[in-house]
């Protein structure tokens, strides 16, 4: 692939993608629902899409209607479920373009059933339980009079009924299994009064490796179809590969006198002779600006000095004399046998991998790799 054009890039690599979810679909043997919230982890929303569509997936999910309507008008025909809040205003919008919406409050339910278009045929919904994760969602004890309600609704076709764990990463902690066992209640409870739930769903990419008992009939994955763990202390089964790596050019190489101030603040001042390298990356493109970042020249690593600014940050090359303007950086991914992963760089930022790939600014190409 040439990357000569770019000062900074984003390779996704869509046969990892393809890699991590037919991985995903063996564990879990039911439908995966690929999640592509948040610009698709950040790998670009319409592309991943269309992927996950090609490979099969049979629902996505996003987080606002907005980038659900960006799916449908890219050609998405997949069936597109919003996980999170939408304005009774949009309901014809949903309706229109035939997307799933998730319902957990009474009072806004009352606004879509005002809402809803009888000639755009029935709204599809998905009831959203809140079993433990003190986020979205009917408390649990308050489930089935609600989804009965809302099954009463001639407008209103419910399709399916979730909920979603707080700590499916960390399998140690009782909160995952009472969360079940709250859920598998209230599903009871629904059989009792003789309502279908339709389609059950509860795991997210940490639940679906670590609670088999929780596939029911979807599993809805984000970070492990990126390949990419969960947390930092669980480990991905064989044959996930991590989709995205981060590049940059290094595009200027001085050598510096005793005590030069570098960057913005001078917060790093060099010895005399000590040469420092730009490189094409700032802020801007969603690096963060904390001290102590790496990346990789020549397959070394090598630390960033001085404050990151919004399209540049600095490194001693000390570790690297022989390298050159136009070298190419590496953020994440591999080089020469080294590499820095997403999770590497979250723990740098002292976060989550994540945010860390959610945070890939709109302005960075996006470069796809797709088997032939
Ligand atoms: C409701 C819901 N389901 C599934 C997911 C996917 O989670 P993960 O990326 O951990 O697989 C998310 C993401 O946060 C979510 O909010």
């Amino acid at each position: 692939m040439n990357n000569d054009n770019y000062a900074t890039w984003l390779e996704i690599d869509l046969n990892a993608i393809t890699a991590n979810y037919n991985r995903l679909k063996e564990i879990s043997g039911v439908p995966v629902m690929g999640v592509v919230k948040a610009n698709a982890y950040g790998h670009g929303l319409e592309e991943t899409a269309l992927h996950l569509q090609h490979i099969g997936a049979q629902w996505l999910g996003v987080a606002r209607i907005e980038e659900a309507l960006q799916l449908r008008e890219s050609g998405i025909q997949t069936a597109i479920l919003v996980l999170g809040y939408t304005s009774p205003k949009r309901v014809k919008d949903a309706q229109k373009a035939n997307i799933h919406l998730t319902i957990y409050d009474p009072l806004v339910a009352h606004m879509y059933e005002k809402e809803v278009d009888a000639d755009l045929g029935k709204l599809h919904l998905h009831a959203k339980i809140d079993t433990g994760m003190g986020r979205l969602g009917v408390p649990a004890e308050h489930a089935p009079a609600f989804i009965e309600d809302l099954s009463r609704v001639r407008m209103f076709n419910l399709e399916g009924v979730f909920t979603h764990f707080a700590c499916a990463d960390e399998p140690e902690k009782p909160v995952t299994l009472e969360q079940i066992s709250k859920f598998e209640a209230v599903l009871s409870k629904l059989k009792e009064k003789g309502i279908d739930p339709g389609l059950v769903h509860a795991a997210n990419s940490a639940g679906t490796l670590n609670f088999p008992q929780a596939h029911y009939h979807m599993v809805r994955c984000g970070i492990a179809t990126y390949g990419l763990t969960p947390t930092a202390s669980m480990t991905l089964p064989e044959g996930f590969v991590p989709s995205l790596a981060w590049k940059t050019r290094l595009i200027s190489i001085k050598s510096m006198p005793q005590g030069h101030g570098i960057s913005y603040g001078h917060r790093y001042h060099t010895r005399e002779g000590e040469r420092i390298g730009a490189i094409a990356v700032g802020y801007g493109d969603g690096m963060r600006r904390v001290m102590g970042n790496h990346v990789l020249l020549r397959g070394k690593k090598v630390p960033m000095v001085g404050s990151v600014c919004m399209d540049q940050c600095m490194l001693n090359l000390d570790a690297v004399p022989d390298a050159q303007v136009g070298d190419e950086v590496v953020l994440i991914g591999s080089q020469n046998g080294s590499s820095l992963s997403a999770t590497d760089l979250a723990e740098e930022w002292n976060t989550i991998n994540y945010e860390v790939i959610c945070g890939m600014a709109a302005r960075m190409p996006r470069r796809y790799i797709r088997s032939h």
